[in-house]
């Protein structure tokens, strides 16, 4: 929801101050005078001519509709880390740009989505890889077999993408080609905030309809350890979407979009959107009763993710909390994930659908448990490689839970067979008697072996 707000006061200069915007549903109807100072006109104008593919994005997106300039987003005060004045527009003027746009930025306007959004598991994105050594030794010595200069591109044109990155500067304020350009929806900004609001609704159209659709969560809900994409495209809502999605109205207010504007729910309809009495939310957390991902399935009754806030206070790098849910616990918040339910299906069918999908997650587990204890039991009595992924044993464990297990779990919760069954549970049978055979013979021959 967007702060309340005088719209005689949406000029540039005031909004570089001001911190204060009317609702998007009053805002919509009325016509705003633009009101652009001289300076955030002659951004535009210029701009129009060197990157003509930024301002019409901009030109057609609600921000220019409501006489949001570049220099809103773009201007900071000179003392910023960010600052730097690498256009020719600004050079040798008091006025200084940033190429980077933080979530600072846009929480001028937009709090409560970057509050919501800052207790997300989103926002522990980039800081968990930091702190996790093992993560760092994958990416910089397996990956990048400490090559000087090159163990860097692994982090870059991968996880960082995904995760975000801890943005580096240099003197000028320009951004360093280790750490930017990236979508990364976890990115910690030079200004000391967290979050990437780009990428779900990409620069500069910035817009609830794009941001609403499946697209925006598949370029990075896939693969072989999150195929959370292909999981829809399998369900039967992804069926519907694929055959009809193009023609659903997408850009009613986040209050008013209902069953009627589609037929089935999109990924931010499940995880985030208002529908009936439910409030939509930035915070990805809070209809989860389960963590997923991790090697052992647990309740999500850990409160509010932390590595972002405790990150902006201390300046801490730290791994977050894979336990972060709803704060009024995990019973909560499964009442909530099936409210969405609720407008389209009926009790009796939800319940009886999450009744067998809750008992897939608890079977993994019992998977995860046995395959968790032979690998503790290996480690204890000095049966395993030190060198971890020149462990075959480790290997089978790390793809057991991983990938398969995150298969067989989060396409049970979502309605997508296939990958709850022939790429899930199936996968990690198999695998639990690779890693048993390799179990008995270190443990008979007490030698690691292969
Ligand atoms: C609502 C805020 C907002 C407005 C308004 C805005 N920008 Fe941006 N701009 C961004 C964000 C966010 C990025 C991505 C930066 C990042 O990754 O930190 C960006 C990136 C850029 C980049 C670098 C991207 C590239 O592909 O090279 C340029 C240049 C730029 N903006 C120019 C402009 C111009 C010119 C205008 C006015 C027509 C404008 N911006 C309006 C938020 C905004
Ligand atoms: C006279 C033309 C002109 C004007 C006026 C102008 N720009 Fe630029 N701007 C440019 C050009 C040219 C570039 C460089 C594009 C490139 O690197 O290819 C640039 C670069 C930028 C960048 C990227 C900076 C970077 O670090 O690479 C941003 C952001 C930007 N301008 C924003 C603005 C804003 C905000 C205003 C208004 C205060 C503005 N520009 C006014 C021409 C202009
Ligand atoms: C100076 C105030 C201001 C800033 C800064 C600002 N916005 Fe907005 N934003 C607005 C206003 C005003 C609207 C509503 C426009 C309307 O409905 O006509 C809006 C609407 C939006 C919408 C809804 C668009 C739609 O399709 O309905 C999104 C998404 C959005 N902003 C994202 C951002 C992001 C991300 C940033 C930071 C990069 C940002 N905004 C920065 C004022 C701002
Ligand atoms: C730019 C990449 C990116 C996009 C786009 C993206 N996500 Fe994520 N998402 C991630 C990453 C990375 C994580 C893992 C965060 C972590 O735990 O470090 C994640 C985690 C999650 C989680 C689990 C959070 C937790 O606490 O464990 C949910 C749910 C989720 N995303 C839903 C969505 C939905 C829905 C969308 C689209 C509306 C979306 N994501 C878009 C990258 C993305
Ligand atoms: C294609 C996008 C993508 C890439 C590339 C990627 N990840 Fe992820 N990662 C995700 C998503 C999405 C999730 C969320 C999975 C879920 O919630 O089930 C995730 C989850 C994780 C998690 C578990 C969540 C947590 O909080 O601990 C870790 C750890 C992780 N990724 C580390 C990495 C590392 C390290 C790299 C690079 C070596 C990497 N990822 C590359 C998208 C990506
Ligand atoms: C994981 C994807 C994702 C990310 C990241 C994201 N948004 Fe959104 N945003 C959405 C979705 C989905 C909606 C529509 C929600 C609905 O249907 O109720 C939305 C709606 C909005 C709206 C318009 C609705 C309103 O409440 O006025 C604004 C403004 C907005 N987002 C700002 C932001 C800002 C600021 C950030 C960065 C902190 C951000 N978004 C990051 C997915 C995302
Ligand atoms: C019909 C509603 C629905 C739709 C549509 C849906 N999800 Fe989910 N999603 C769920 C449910 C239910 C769970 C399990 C939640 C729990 O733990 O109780 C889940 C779990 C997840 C998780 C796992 C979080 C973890 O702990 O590892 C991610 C990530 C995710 N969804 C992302 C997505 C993405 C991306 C899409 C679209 C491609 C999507 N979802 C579509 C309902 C949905
Ligand atoms: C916007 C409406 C809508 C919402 C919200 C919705 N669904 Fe559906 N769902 C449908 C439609 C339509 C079908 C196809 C109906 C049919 O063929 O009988 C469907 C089919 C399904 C199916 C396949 C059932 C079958 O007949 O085999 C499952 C399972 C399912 N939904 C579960 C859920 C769950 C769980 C939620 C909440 C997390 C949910 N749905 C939310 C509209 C919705």
């Amino acid at each position: 929801m967007l702060k309340k707000i005088m719209l005689s006061t949406l000029t540039a200069s005031s909004l570089l101050l001001a911190a204060n915007v009317g609702g998007l549903s009053s805002v919509k109807t009325l016509k705003v005078n633009r009101g652009l100072t001289k300076l955030a006109a002659s951004c535009v104008e210029c701009h129009a001519k060197k990157t003509p593919g930024i301002v019409n994005d901009w030109r057609e997106s609600r921000h220019g509709h409501a006489g949001v300039s570049c220099l809103d987003c773009h201007g900071v005060q000179k003392d910023n880390p960010m600052a730097g004045q690498n256009c020719p527009g600004v050079k040798g003027t008091n006025v200084y740009i940033s190429i980077l746009v933080s979530p600072k930025t846009c929480e001028r306007c937009h709090p409560q989505e970057v509050t919501e959004f800052e207790h997300s598991g989103h926002a522990r994105a980039a800081l968990q890889i930091k702190s996790k050594k093992s993560m760092q030794s994958l990416i910089h010595h397996y990956e990048g077999r400490d090559c000087p200069g090159l163990s860097e591109a692994p982090q870059s044109t991968g996880c960082a993408q995904c995760h975000g990155d801890i943005i580096k500067v240099n003197k000028g304020g320009e951004p360093t080609p280790q750490t930017w350009p990236n979508n990364g929806i976890g990115d910690v900004y030079p200004d000391g905030s967290v979050g990437n609001c780009t990428s779900c609704h990409s620069a500069h159209k910035f817009s609830i309809e794009e941001a609403r659709k499946p697209a925006a969560c598949a370029s990075c809900h896939l693969g072989p350890d999150h195929p959370d994409i292909e999981i829809y495209n399998n369900s039967m809502h992804g069926h519907i979407f694929n055959s009809e999605g193009s023609k659903w109205n997408y850009s009613s207010a986040p209050d008013a979009w209902e069953p009627g504007d589609y037929r089935a729910p999109t990924c931010a309809t499940c995880h985030m959107s208002g529908i009936g009495n439910l409030k939509s939310t930035h915070n990805v957390d809070l209809r989860l009763k389960w963590n997923l991902w991790a090697p052992i399935s647990k309740l999500r009754n850990g409160g509010y993710e932390t590595a972002a806030s405790t990150y902006m206070k201390t300046g801490k790098v730290t791994k977050g909390n894979p336990l972060a849910g709803n704060p009024k616990g995990s019973t909560y918040a499964r009442s909530q994930m099936k409210q969405v339910c609720s407008s389209c299906h009926s009790t009796t069918f939800t319940n009886n659908f999450f009744i067998m999908a809750d008992k897939q997650v608890e079977l993994y587990n019992v998977y995860g448990k046995d395959a968790k204890a032979m690998i503790t039991t290996l480690k204890k009595k000095g049966l395993m490689k030190k060198d971890v992924w020149a462990d075959a044993a480790f290997r089978i464990y790390f793809h057991l839970w991983h990938h398969e297990g995150r298969r067989m779990r989060q396409g049970a919760e979502m309605g997508g067979a296939d990958y709850s069954h022939w790429h899930g549970v199936f996968v990690v049978q198999q695998d639990i008697r690779k890693l048993k055979s390799i179990y008995d013979r270190r443990m008979k021959t007490g030698k690691i072996g292969y």
